[in-house]
């Protein structure tokens, strides 16, 4: 439709960048190697965040099954309003037990934690100091809260120590991260090996 041709525009732009995502199909269960598209032969998979090999894990598949006949699927609500249930509470009691903390609270993505600890902790008057390589979500998060924000580079100290130094902030936040995905390049499929 004629209304929606500069979704097209967008579209050939950024495909004239090289930016256009698409989407591959994965059609064999998360572990080590995965089928890719119509391959017939697995691929070595090294962008999953499934570091562990448990998404898989055969006891990891009964207790969720487990669960979803116990406790159906979805939790109706948002945890604010019904959706705070046995399961949720019990996984944040045992996880804090085990990382021994008072409590926690368990997101369902990174994304998500990030988005909540970074446009909720750091205030008006705060000053929120990512680094550059930080991944999307908490340069987003950042963006969109009320903290001023600004960026530094791990290898330019000097910055940081500058940027700490300065203004007239309430509280100063510094956020980095200790294993940086997305430094060399972003985690798309382009980095699989057959
Ligand atoms: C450091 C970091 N933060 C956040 C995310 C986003 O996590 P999720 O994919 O669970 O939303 C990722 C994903 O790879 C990540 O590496």
């Amino acid at each position: 439709m004629e209304k929606f041709a500069f979704l097209q525009d967008q579209l050939d732009a950024l495909q004239a960048e090289d930016l256009l995502r698409t989407l591959r199909c994965i059609r064999s269960a998360p572990g080590p190697t995965a089928m890719v598209d119509g391959d017939s032969r697995g691929k070595v998979n090294f962008c999953s965040n499934n570091y562990l090999n448990i998404a898989a894990d055969p006891h990891v598949a009964q207790a969720v099954s487990q669960a979803v006949r116990q406790w159906g699927y979805g939790a109706s609500a948002s945890r604010l309003i019904c959706g705070t249930m046995g399961p949720h509470v019990e996984v944040e009691e045992r996880f804090a037990a085990f990382v021994g903390k008072e409590a926690c609270i368990m997101f369902p993505s990174g994304w998500m934690a990030n988005e909540a600890v970074l446009r909720t902790i750091p205030q008006k008057g705060d000053l929120v100091l990512m680094d550059k390589a930080d991944h999307a979500s908490i340069i987003d998060a950042a963006k969109a809260g009320e903290a001023t924000f600004r960026t530094w580079r791990r290898d330019n100290p000097d910055r940081l120590r500058k940027l700490l130094a300065g203004g007239d902030y309430r509280r100063r936040f510094i956020v980095t991260e200790s294993v940086f995905p997305w430094t060399a390049t972003q985690p798309t499929l382009s980095c699989w090996s057959s």
